[in-house]
């Protein structure tokens, strides 16, 4: 997984190229690269390592204004400075997002042709097919047909993702870029033109972009920009303007983007539901979804799929869905569903959570559902991703971009969006009582300003982060809806500390984990009131008897929970459905303090990165 860039326009290339690149970092910081076509000569620079790396490597100024430029993620090759983009061959300049999956095949027929490989990625592969279908062989030096035509001959041979922006020199005023199955947008400038992974990448540019679909192309100008699709024939996109601007798009002051959008959920949760609620009636509007009353009442199950924490917001979903609405409910990690045998029947309603909508393996779950003629809805973030093409319904969460690569604001708007489709679903089948949908909505409302005192008084979670910051091992548990973010809290916590987590249901400790508890290993109990309140004390009395450290998150009136346990987070009462979205918060910021207790590099953890668009 990587990011692109392309400029073309009436400005230096280079400087434009490495802010882009430094905003597109999230998705990939193990190397990067540039070239900027300064005439017919192309300038290329790359190296592994960050951005700074390879700012260390330019020259002063280069002066060209059209140019490609790539951050990477290693999937074939190591990161290395052969390894990184752009790949050369002869004249031609590629950046690629994605894998191109017969890469060995073509590689083997390309050297056979006398193609040179200086490194092992896919990539090179489009570089040298494109050189190919360009010039007609390896020692070709005219051309056989233009850079576009060569570039959509290009892409028929390959199989796989891609996002690809390519320049060539000897049309050296032109940049092609294409997609399938990677993201693509197009940024419409004042005299230029931008070709990206992310609008983030030149939204301090142009807020006026334009999507490209899978297996379209786009060819650009400094003039003008025109758009074909595979059978080389124009065709018309639509303009989209993004509302978000930059600054919310970096770190507003705070030492690290997980930071502030922890912070940020006190509004930007507002902004998911704005519109949505009229609480006086126990009413949700969903406009956004293509499904009647009479849909609704005939879905027999749902089906749930996504990852990492998507997957952790879809199984406290489950519990909502079944509570609320009465409606069976699966929750799959993609990755599974995918190579399983589900038993799908048009029925069932696939839901596909995913903050990027750019997961390669929930879009193939997804597709594998549709496969069965199975109705959908996609719950993200990201205007305009793969995922809103291939669903049948989109509810956007709408948090703004997150660039940390520890899922935060997104994780707690997508369970605000289950909260209201599970109540949505419930009044429209008939499964919950107007006044009760009612008195969950109220405290709903009541969220953000709750969130906010939680931030107000964060400090006694950071001493306890600190407290604890240097141990090796660490347990969240929780019962019924604080299993799931059990889990979600010890998933924060192993990606941006390093330190080993484990979220567990509690009353499964008994059935083995409890061997590895001692005084050393620090345990977290979720215990907010509810119905299994009694429960998880008993369960924490079984990890004191083992001499464990015992951090309990429990609402703020609560007295009887300090008897038991060592430290206390506290969250204010709410509604006992609404508390994990409280509980979440507060672990967030324990995550984020231990992390930085121990150095890590929080917003960009080892080995890991923001969209994960491969396998
Ligand atoms: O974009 P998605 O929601 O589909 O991403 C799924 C996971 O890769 C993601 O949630 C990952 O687990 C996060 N790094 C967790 O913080």
């Amino acid at each position: 997984m990587c990011g692109i860039i392309g400029y073309i326009g009436n400005k230096p290339a280079m400087p434009i190229l490495i802010e882009s690149l430094k905003k597109l970092e999230y998705r990939g910081y193990d190397s990067a690269g540039i070239t900027v076509a300064d005439d017919s000569e192309l300038q290329t620079y790359k190296t592994a390592g960050r951005i700074s790396n390879l700012e260390s490597v330019l020259p002063e100024a280069i002066t060209g204004t059209i140019g490609i430029g790539h951050t990477r993620w290693a999937t074939h090759g190591v990161p290395s400075t052969d390894n990184s983009h752009p790949h050369l061959s002869g004249d031609v300049a590629v950046v690629h997002n994605g894998i191109i999956e017969n890469y060995l095949q073509l590689r083997e027929q390309l050297e056979a042709d006398g193609y040179k490989f200086l490194s092992d990625t896919d990539t090179e592969t489009i570089a040298h097919l494109l050189h190919s279908n360009l010039y007609g062989g390896v020692d070709g030096n005219e051309k056989t047909t233009d850079l576009l035509s060569a570039l959509r001959r290009t892409i028929q041979q390959l199989e796989g993702s891609y996002a690809v922006a390519t320049v060539c020199g000897s049309e050296p005023d032109v940049m092609v870029a294409v997609r399938k199955d990677s993201p693509l947008v197009v940024g419409l400038g004042d005299g230029e033109f931008y070709a990206s992974s992310d609008v983030t990448a030149f939204l301090n540019h142009t807020k006026d972009v334009v999507f490209i679909d899978d297996m379209e192309l786009v060819r650009i100008t400094p003039q003008r920009i025109d758009y074909f699709n595979m059978d080389g024939n124009p065709i018309k996109k639509d303009i989209t303007t993004i509302e978000w601007d930059i600054e919310s798009a970096e770190k507003a002051g705070y030492e690290h983007f997980m930071l502030k959008e922890i912070h940020e959920q006190a509004t930007s949760i507002q902004d998911t539901f704005s519109g949505k609620i009229f609480e006086f009636g126990g009413a949700v509007e969903l406009k956004e979804l293509n499904l009647t009353r009479e849909d609704i009442r005939n879905i027999h199950r749902l089906e749930i799929v996504a990852c990492g924490t998507s997957w952790n917001a879809g199984l406290l979903g489950k519990y909502l869905f079944e509570r609320l609405a009465g409606i069976h409910t699966d929750v799959s990690t993609s990755s599974e569903f995918r190579y399983g045998d589900p038993v799908m029947k048009n029925d069932v309603l696939t839901i596909a959570i995913t903050q990027s909508g750019e997961t390669a393996d929930t879009l193939a779950a997804i597709r594998s559902s549709k496969s069965y003629g199975c109705n959908s809805i996609a719950i993200t973030n990201v205007v305009g991703s793969t995922i809103t093409r291939e669903t049948n319904n989109v509810i956007y969460t709408r948090s703004g971009p997150e660039i940390g690569v520890a899922a935060t604001k997104t994780f707690t708007a997508q369970l605000i969006i289950l909260y209201l489709l599970a109540l949505h679903f419930g009044r429209a089948n008939g499964h919950i009582r107007a006044d009760n949908a009612k008195d969950l909505l109220v405290a709903l409302k009541r969220i953000p300003g709750q969130i906010q005192k939680i931030l107000n008084h964060q400090e006694h979670i950071r001493e306890c982060a600190i407290q604890f910051a240097q141990s090796h091992d660490y347990f969240f548990i929780g019962r019924h809806l604080n299993y799931p973010i059990a889990l979600e809290s010890a998933l924060k916590l192993k990606e941006i500390s390093y330190i080993h987590a484990e979220g567990y249901a509690a009353g499964e400790l008994k059935h083995g984990p409890l061997a590895l508890i001692d005084v050393n290993t620090p345990v977290v109990a979720i215990a907010t009131k509810g119905n299994t309140y009694d429960k998880i004390l008993s369960n924490i009395k079984e990890v004191k008897a083992r001499d464990a450290m015992v951090i309990a998150v429990a609402d703020e009136d609560d007295t009887e929970i300090e008897k038991y346990v060592d430290i206390v987070l506290r969250v204010p009462p709410t509604h006992e459905l609404l508390s994990p979205i409280l509980s979440a918060v507060a672990l967030q910021l324990l995550a984020y303090y231990t992390a930085l207790e121990r150095g890590c590099s929080i917003d960009k953890p080892r080995n890991l990165a923001k969209s994960v668009t491969v396998e």
